[in-house]
């Protein structure tokens, strides 16, 4: 090697950085160490009151609401590809294969939809329409989540964001001896989406007047985000930031404020929508932009990851990279 190719090769060596990543494999180890994995997943799955129940449910393409009935079909076959854990929406059940986390709100349950307690105090912005009673409602939310715990839910996640549920959570959970054996995983900092639709349509959660911005987090916020953190102060021992996708930088501050806690993501309805219809269209590739979309998300931070494409990245994960 010449003298003039040595110092060629010093000045540009670090520039040029496609030969880090020609074979599928080195672009493995670009990773970071942060690889997607089986694991990370957890399935939302929509319980019916029927329990033979097989309903599709429109808004949310190829998914189903299961009556308790149906339920070890479905799952069985999953779990043989590697389903580890599993999020119900409606009436928890003993899957004993799985980690069995129960979302914990109101919503699907009071008569006009929102997700805690109404107060009788007056709405000093909007006369007309009640406002929230934080105490009460952390205290009923406390007792739901309770309930899960004795009907043998590994995890709780309450997901309905009033202030104080999660210290009034791990109280009863403690106080009735679930302290040491029940996983908190709350919805820490979950904003004020346009996403959430077609979950709504899926649970029947829609209100059924106003809206939920007086306690689920503005868009803008950041600054409310990192204080919603404080749920780790709480006694959560995950923490969930939802939806993900318009999210990452929360992601991001969520991982640094509290790196000794796992970061959980919900990927919503809504964004599973919008994959979906873009793949439709012909916009993308589904499977390559669901990686590219999770990828960003364990890029971030997330180790747990709540989405409805978890069936298809158990076989997608199988699959040789490209
Ligand atoms: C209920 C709840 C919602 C979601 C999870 N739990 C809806 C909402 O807050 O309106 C959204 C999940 C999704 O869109 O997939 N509190
Ligand atoms: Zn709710």
């Amino acid at each position: 090697m010449s003298n003039t190719d040595a110092t060629h090769a010093g000045a540009y060596s670090r520039s040029v950085l496609h030969g880090g990543y020609h074979h599928p494999l080195a672009r493995k180890y670009q990773n970071q160490g942060r690889n997607v994995t089986k694991d990370m997943f957890m399935y939302p799955i929509f319980i019916s009151d029927d329990p033979d129940a097989e309903e599709v449910i429109s808004s949310l393409p190829g998914q189903k609401r299961w009556g308790v009935n149906k339920l070890e079909g479905f799952l069985g076959p999953l779990v043989k590809s590697g389903l580890r854990s599993v999020i119900l929406f409606g009436v928890p059940m003993k899957m004993k294969k799985l980690f069995l986390a129960c979302d914990v709100c109101l919503c699907e349950y009071t008569s006009h939809g929102h997700c805690g307690i109404m107060s009788s105090l007056p709405n000093p912005v909007h006369s007309d329409q009640p406002t929230l009673d934080a105490e009460a409602s952390a205290q009923r939310i406390a007792e739901v989540a309770l309930a899960y715990a004795k009907a043998g839910a590994h995890c709780v996640a309450p997901s309905d964001m009033m202030d104080g549920r999660i210290r009034a959570i791990k109280t009863a959970l403690m106080e009735n001896g679930y302290g040491n054996r029940v996983t908190l995983m709350s919805y820490s900092a979950k904003f004020a989406s346009s996403l959430y639709g077609p979950f709504r349509e899926a649970a029947g959660s829609a209100p059924s007047s106003g809206n939920r911005k007086c306690y689920q987090l503005p868009p803008n916020a950041r600054g409310l985000a990192r204080r919603a953190i404080r749920d780790a102060a709480e006694g959560a021992d995950i923490l969930m930031v939802k939806p993900t996708l318009p999210y990452l930088d929360i992601v991001s501050d969520c991982a640094q404020l509290e790196p000794d806690h796992p970061v959980a993501v919900y990927q919503v309805s809504g964004e599973y929508a919008m994959i979906v219809a873009g793949a439709e269209k012909g916009i993308y590739d589904l499977k390559q932009m669901a990686f590219e979309t999770v990828e960003s998300f364990v890029r971030a931070g997330a180790s747990i990851i709540l989405s409805y494409f978890t069936p298809d990245f158990l076989v997608w994960l199988d699959e040789p990279e490209e």
